[in-house]
């Protein structure tokens, strides 16, 4: 995940990773994945599908046999990246007739059939919810077929498939615990691209995470688009739990009981969830993370907008006071608590005043980082269908720097507000600057630099005194 303060740069090409590897397998899949964790995530599991059937990773596109993108369709710049990425593949294709390029994720959802007759580049369109069906499709595509498959589902969530963990720092690991959205953002494409909502079997979640901490994971991060939301009572959508047993009912499992059963199964793991939403986060969350010592202190908590209007038109359930009112109680509840956010400036019908409310709430807040974007209208959605994207694209780009400097000056004054204690950080890698230096973070997620000293290695967790602090950074040494 990203923790720097700034704007996700979606120009930047997508990450490939390696980590998939069998002796015995001779096939190349080169696998790049855009936009969210949640897609990092899927292509683990799409990494070990493949690995059954033949394909190691590669981080060379040149001598791959298969390319598959993990697209991202939350704003249009991730979707145009994903465009031009898929046309410089073309001169290898021209090269290599025996080449699959795949393409996988919420473009796939969302542009279906359009993908193959538009892109002429493209072999074979996988939704997210497809992957298991990958063999298949594959054989299609062998067979000079073009494949696709975007049948979403009700109850598919990957339970039984172990990820194969790659490019990782063998210290972090997300572990996801809930599929698709019913919220209906009205500005927001992931409920069209990733499905219903649905929740996986806790028994699994805590299975995959004593299995990290069996071969070293020293913390683990439970993801969903909404884990708030999170509702297991034996399988299915969200939206069937009222057809439910009454024995069904009486046993499900909501994210406070899952966080608290993975918090005691792994005593010793550090544990982090996003994304939250206000309005399916409730206090017994809070109880749960203050009871828990294991739990970090950091919750990402997206607000999108300070105005009640504006939140009204986004079809957010919460209200600006109702927010407030929920940090309020998080920081009575967890003292040491932080918070970040999405913010989404510019939407239809935001006016000055509504864009003021905002960065009075940013003050109010005091969050610690944030991820701030302009409003990009995405077809299909409720907003694209009943509104007007009437603010101009100056205006947008004003405001959004705006709230970015706002946010700066936040994380300085939250970053100097750790300065002169002692923080447990737990070391994921060498500080990229300097070799001499290992990078961790703290409980509430910020990142901290401090001088190695004699054995420590990545995966320990240290006592650093932090005497500094840039926009985003904390200095320390070890005590
Ligand atoms: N609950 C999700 C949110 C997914 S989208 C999660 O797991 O994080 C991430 C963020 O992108 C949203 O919170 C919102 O701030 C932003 N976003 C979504 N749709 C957008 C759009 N059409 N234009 C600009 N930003 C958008
Ligand atoms: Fe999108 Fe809102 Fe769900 S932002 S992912 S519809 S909570």
């Amino acid at each position: 995940m990203n923790f720097e303060l700034k704007i996700i740069d979606e120009t930047k090409q997508g990450e490939a990773f390696a980590g998939a590897e069998k002796t015995e397998n001779s096939k190349k899949l080169f696998l790049e994945s855009y936009g969210c964790q949640m897609n990092f995530s899927d292509s683990e599991i799409v990494a070990s599908i493949l690995n059954r059937e033949g394909y190691n990773t590669t981080l060379k596109p040149e001598e791959a046999d298969l390319i598959l993108l993990n697209t991202c369709s939350i704003r249009e710049k991730a979707e145009q990246t994903v465009r031009k990425r898929l046309s410089q593949f073309k001169n290898l294709k021209s090269e290599k007739p025996n080449l699959t390029v795949g393409v996988l994720g919420c473009m796939a959802e969302r542009l279906k059939t359009k993908f193959l007759e538009e892109e002429h580049l493209v072999d074979l369109v996988v939704g997210p919810d497809a992957y298991r069906d990958l063999p298949n499709l594959l054989k299609e595509t062998e067979d000079g077929r073009d494949a696709i498959n975007v049948l979403l589902s009700k109850e598919e969530t990957y339970a039984d498939i172990n990820p194969v963990r790659l490019g990782g720092n063998g210290v972090t690991a997300f572990v996801t615990i809930t599929r698709g959205c019913d919220n209906m953002c009205t500005f927001c494409v992931v409920p069209f691209t990733r499905g219903r909502e649905r929740s996986r079997d806790p028994h699994s979640i805590i299975e995959e995470c004593k299995n990290l901490w069996s071969i070293g994971y020293k913390e683990v991060t439970l993801l969903g688009q909404n884990v708030d939301s999170y509702l297991w009572y034996g399988g299915g959508a969200k939206k069937d739990f009222e057809k439910a047993t009454e024995i069904q009912k009486a046993t499900a499992v909501d994210f406070s009981q899952l966080l608290d059963f993975v918090a005691t199964a792994l005593p010793e793991m550090r544990i982090r969830f996003s994304t939250s939403n206000p309005q399916d986060m409730n206090v017994s969350v809070f109880e749960v993370m203050a009871k828990h010592k294991n739990i970090c202190k950091y919750v990402h908590l997206p607000v999108q907008s300070g105005s009640d209007k504006i939140l009204q038109r986004m079809n957010r359930q919460h209200t600006r006071s109702e927010y407030l009112d929920l940090i309020k109680k998080a920081k009575e509840t967890v003292p040491d608590i932080a918070f970040s956010q999405d913010i989404i400036v510019g939407f239809c019908g935001e006016t000055e005043e509504d864009h003021r409310d905002t960065l009075n709430l940013m003050k109010e807040v005091e969050y610690d980082y944030g991820y701030m974007f302009a409003y990009s209208e995405r077809p299909g959605t409720p907003a694209h269908k009943k509104m007007k994207d009437d603010v101009p694209a100056d205006v947008k780009q004003r405001r959004l720097a705006e709230v970015i400097a706002l946010q700066g000056a936040l994380s300085r004054k939250r970053m100097s507000s750790y300065v002169g204690k002692i923080h447990e950080i737990l070391i994921e890698g060498e500080s990229k600057k300097n070799k001499n230096q290992w990078k961790g973070r703290n409980s509430q997620n910020a990142v901290c630099v401090f001088d190695k000293t004699e054995g420590q290695k990545i995966g320990d967790t240290v006592s650093v005194f932090v005497h500094g602090n840039t926009q985003g950074t904390l200095l320390g040494r070890a005590e």
